[in-house]
């Protein structure tokens, strides 16, 4: 997840050695800004940034009145003062002001970037928890990496956008949800939002690990280390080196390894077998099951210390039919998919309501497989009720369905519009240049509809 950057200082010499010092560091999306009162419009212009690096000294508006700004207008940037030697007293008047951190110039890239990577930690955990309170519309910064996820679902729109705060950071996340929930595809858009992307992505199955396999796999070995040993193997960790390595259906992991996978996850140190030579990897861990791990602790067969260990984060994935709103947009994607090239192709009214009836204890796996063997059985383009498996062909929930869907009050375009503005409206919070934003339409024409619809 890339990190939006401001730094706010009026001798551009010193605000582009700190870009550099950023930029080298990894962070990307730095921008400058020498006058504070410009910066100050910016964010009532409705510009967010994450973090802000402010300087104290400066003509016109000063560190100190800029940063009441920031905290009254865009309270989650957060804000690090940068501060002459001589200054102590008003850096830590500016953390009682909601400052997070202060610098003392000159600064060390390594002071630097330890006090950013604090701060985003602490906005991470912040934003976190508004989403899990339900304050924050879930609101992605770069789709792109989530975009192999269908969904349009509140519940999923909101572990989506706590993975993304997760994927900025290091921290293992566990991913739990019942069977063809997605937890695989949304560990792979973890990794592909962080800033491991395009580094290695290593799934391993917990539950095929067997105590005499375990170094192995997971070590590596030297030619000749054990019986059997006939070709050296470097092992998932050295494999999966700066990248994820995702530890799938980690309920099933065998209680006698427990610990050993919890010393890995711990060290980041091991050896391979056959060499007594140590060796260190940058690896970070994404774990996944449809089991209940507390259930599992309480009956002793999971070790509570690796359960804390792989928690740093934890995403739920809701059942499909808790989601049925989801159920149309991943058949048509499944079409998509299964039919490619035929664009006309669709599913007919009675099947689809037959759909959206079933309960799938399979979730989107079952879905996409009932889509595959559709796809094989539809003549044409049309998938019809013939198509879809016979359990599933009930005539009574599609005449309900049916009945259902021709009562739903026919409205028009203009109603269509104020129902979907107000409500988004709503649910931003009334929160005017969110809306705007999310809509894609300018504020002076948001403030004019409001107005016409009465809505303050
Ligand atoms: N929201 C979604 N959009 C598109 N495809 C999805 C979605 N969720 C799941 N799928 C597809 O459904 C199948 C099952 O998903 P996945 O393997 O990620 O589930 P899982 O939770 O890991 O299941 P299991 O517990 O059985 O391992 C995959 O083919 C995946 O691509
Ligand atoms: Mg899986």
């Amino acid at each position: 997840m890339r990190t939006s950057i401001l730094i706010v200082d009026d001798d551009p010499d010193y605000a582009d050695i700190l870009k550099d010092k950023l930029q080298t560091s990894g962070f990307r999306d730095v921008d400058l800004e020498f006058e504070s009162p410009i910066a100050a419009e910016r964010l009532t212009h409705g510009a967010e940034y994450d973090v802000m690096l402010i300087d104290m000294h400066m003509p016109e508006m000063d560190g100190f009145e800029l940063l009441d700004v920031v905290k009254t207008v865009s309270p989650r940037t957060e804000c690090i003062m940068v501060t002459a030697v001589n200054e102590a007293r008003v850096a830590v008047e500016c953390l009682r002001k909601g400052a997070y951190d202060y610098l003392v110039k000159p600064v060390t890239t390594e002071d630097l970037i330890f006090a950013l990577k604090r701060t985003l930690e602490h906005k991470r955990l912040l934003d976190v928890l508004d989403i899990e309170k339900g304050k924050r519309l879930p609101e992605l910064k770069n789709n792109q990496p989530f975009k192999p996820i269908v969904t349009r679902s509140s519940k999923m729109l909101r572990v989506m956008k706590e993975a993304e705060l997760h994927a900025g950071s290091d921290v293992p996340v566990l991913i739990t949800g019942d069977s063809g929930t997605g937890k695989e595809l949304l560990a792979r858009a973890i990794h592909e939002a962080s800033p491991r992307a395009g580094q290695p992505f290593t799934p391993v199955n917990m539950a095929s690990l067997t105590p005499g396999l375990f170094e192995a796999e997971f070590f590596g070995h030297t030619k000749g280390a054990f019986t059997g040993a006939e070709n050296e193997r470097s092992g998932y960790l050295k494999a999966s080196n700066h990248g994820t390595v995702f530890l799938d259906e980690i309920g099933n992991l065998p209680l006698e390894l427990q610990g050993k996978l919890l010393r890995v996850l711990q060290d980041g140190e091991y050896s391979r077998l056959g060499t007594s030579r140590r060796q260190k990897v940058d690896v970070r861990y994404i774990a996944a099951t449809n089991a209940d791990l507390e259930r599992l602790m309480a009956q002793k067969r999971f070790r509570p210390d690796l359960y804390y260990r792989i928690r740093g984060g934890w995403l739920h994935l809701p059942p499909l039919k808790e989601r049925s709103e989801d159920i149309p947009l991943l058949a048509d994607a499944f079409i998509k998919k299964y039919l490619p090239g035929r664009d006309q192709s669709h599913i007919d009214e009675e099947t689809m309501c037959l759909l959206m009836a079933h309960d799938y204890p399979g979730n989107v796996r079952e879905l996409q497989s009932i889509i595959q063997t559709a796809a094989n059985l539809a003549q044409g383009e049309l998938i019809t009720t013939q198509c879809i498996p016979r359990q599933l062909r009930k005539r009574n929930l599609v005449l309900e369905c049916i009945r259902q869907n021709r009562s739903a009050p026919l409205l028009t375009l203009a109603e269509v519009e104020k129902n979907h503005i107000v409500q988004t409206y709503e649910k931003t919070g009334h929160n005017k240049s969110r809306t705007a934003r999310l809509l894609e339409i300018g504020l002076n024409t948001l403030r004019r509809k409001l107005r016409v619809y009465g809505v303050k």
